[in-house]
């Protein structure tokens, strides 16, 4: 009899997509929710195309690209609160100028997701949308009291609702988001004069890592007595949950050492941690009085604002409209764009990531495949100038958009600076993950000039090398900017 073989789900095909829309305002956007119900909406698609990869095969899908909405990514203030439009990314926020201080923990969190080219990519309404506990904007956003707008087509005009983010969440991975229905705006009620926030993420490792613990603070108070505290805590149970009793026992007195332990006691009470592969639960309980008391107690000797950089690296150097672009990309249909100064043209763009598109359609194939989910950086490529994961972006999302891939960095005058200072510095052995190391930091170099050491770390955070090591790079990248190195 003749043995079945069932294949690992890592070799099953994922689910492919039919269509994807590109409406250019968020009513059109609306309306093709409403119209067909099982469209999902696409931002950064950091999650999203992962999900349909991951989830076996099924009937195809059709997406509706969010970028493409004209405005979707803009800021506004507007009595004490900062508006944030539903395309908003993890990087815009933390360029916005002063969100350190007026959003603290919001803007910390912001800068430990992922890496600098996720979150070029990577929403703040896409991360409340998928709704794990380990999401770090999460326990920001509840700590700072922000409200979501949340909009759908009506069938003659656009309706809109107001969710407070502590209620935005029905379970594990699941919202009050209805099928059809958009955020369409994020607001944060800005930190006043009398208050403080911190924002804090215990990983297994400093980029790249999903939350063993991570934990957000908002204090009010005149120095004299602590008059109202907000604490939230993610990763440790099934939704992010606020901790009341501890908060309210460090109200109306001073933070002081006694206030803080019992208040720590408290929130490791209250908690009855998951166990999974990144902690035991007996590891999270003991952590989370820790980290409830290291906090408190910066917040307390103002040092809440520590570690900041001063103008943090986001590999974000020019904003360029993508032109002529499509507004629906059907299956095998063919898009176009400009790679490396050159128009190129090529098919099944609504089912390829930009990776594939590249390397099987464009046939530019220095851009490297390591690891096909965001954790590697091979892969990464310049699109409309932000250095990004091209495995994790649709091909469509690039239609009529600029690519600069690792061929696009040398010039007819000779090999680009980086190329050159890896050269002479030996920081390549075998060579894979050069192409996306090479574009990290071409990328960092248009946007700083003479970056710092820091500057470089952060810069190259979503980059792994398997053999050389990273000093030769990041001595590299500093010879690359003209700066004297120390030998
Ligand atoms: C390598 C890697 C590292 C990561 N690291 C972190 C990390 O450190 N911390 C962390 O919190 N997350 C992390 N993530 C998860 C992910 O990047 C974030 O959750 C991200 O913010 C999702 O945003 P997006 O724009 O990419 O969403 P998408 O993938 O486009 O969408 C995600 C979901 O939200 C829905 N959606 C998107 N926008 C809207 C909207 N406006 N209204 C309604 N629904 C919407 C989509 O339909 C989909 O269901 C990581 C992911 C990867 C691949
Ligand atoms: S990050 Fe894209 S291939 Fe690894
Ligand atoms: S040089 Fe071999 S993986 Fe980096």
């Amino acid at each position: 009899m003749a043995a079945t073989f069932e294949m690992h789900h890592v070799q099953q095909p994922g689910r492919s997509v039919s269509i994807v829309h590109r409406p250019a305002d968020t009513e059109e956007a609306l309306r093709l929710l409403a119209e067909n119900p099982s469209r999902r909406p696409l931002a950064g698609g950091t999650d999203l195309l992962l999900d349909l990869q991951r989830g076996g095969p099924g009937a195809a899908v059709e997406l509706v690209d969010l970028t493409a909405i004209r405005g979707f990514d803009t800021f506004a203030e507007a009595d004490g609160v900062l508006r944030m439009g539903g395309g908003v990314t993890h990087n815009q926020l933390i360029s916005y100028p002063g969100a350190i201080t007026k959003v603290t923990p919001l803007a910390q969190a912001c800068l430990e997701i992922g890496s600098p080219q996720l979150r070029n990519r990577a929403t703040i309404a896409g991360n409340l949308a998928t709704a794990s506990p380990a999401n770090d904007t999460l326990s920001a956003l509840i700590a700072l009291d922000a409200s979501v707008q949340i909009s759908r087509w009506s069938g003659s005009a656009i309706e809109t609702r107001a969710v407070s983010v502590e209620n935005f969440f029905t379970g594990f991975r699941a919202t009050v988001l209805s099928d059809g229905e958009l955020i369409t705006r994020i607001d944060v009620p800005m930190l006043q004069a009398d208050q403080r926030g911190l924002w804090v993420k215990l990983g297994n490792r400093r980029a790249q890592a999903i939350s063993v613990i991570h934990a957000a603070f908002v204090l009010t108070g005149d120095g004299n007595a602590v008059t109202r505290a907000r604490m939230s805590f993610g990763s440790v149970a099934a939704t992010v949950s606020l901790a009341h009793g501890a908060a309210e026992a460090l109200v109306g007195s001073p933070l002081g050492e006694d206030s803080i332990a019992v208040a720590a006691d408290a929130v490791a009470a209250q908690f009855d941690p998951l166990d999974d592969v990144r902690a035991t639960a007996a590891y999270r309980k003991q952590l989370l009085g820790t980290l409830v008391k290291r906090s408190l107690t910066a917040l307390r000797d103002d040092q809440h604002l520590d570690g900041w950089p001063t103008a943090p690296p986001t590999l974000s150097f020019a904003s360029i409209s993508a032109a002529d672009a499509a507004s629906v990309i059907e299956d095998d249909e063919e898009i176009s764009v400009t790679v490396n100064e050159t128009v190129v043209s090529g098919g099944s763009a609504a089912q390829l990531t930009l990776l594939d598109w590249l390397r099987d359609k464009a046939t530019v194939d220095g851009t490297k495949e390591g690891c096909a989910e965001g954790e590697c950086g091979a892969c990464t490529v310049q699109l409309n100038g932000q250095a990004v994961m091209s495995c994790l972006v649709s091909a469509a999302q690039a239609d009529g958009g600029t690519v600069v891939t690792v061929e696009g960095l040398a010039t007819e005058s000779g090999l680009h600076p980086i190329q050159q200072a890896f050269i002479d510095e030996f920081a390549v052995q075998c060579g894979f993950c050069i192409p996306g190391f090479l574009v990290a930091g071409a990328s960092l170099l248009e946007e700083i000039d003479a970056p710092s050491d820091s500057d470089i770390t952060l810069g190259l955070s979503g980059n792994l090398c398997r053999c050389t090591g990273y000093y030769p790079m990041v001595t590299a990248v500093k010879i690359a900017s003209g700066q004297e190195v120390d030998r």
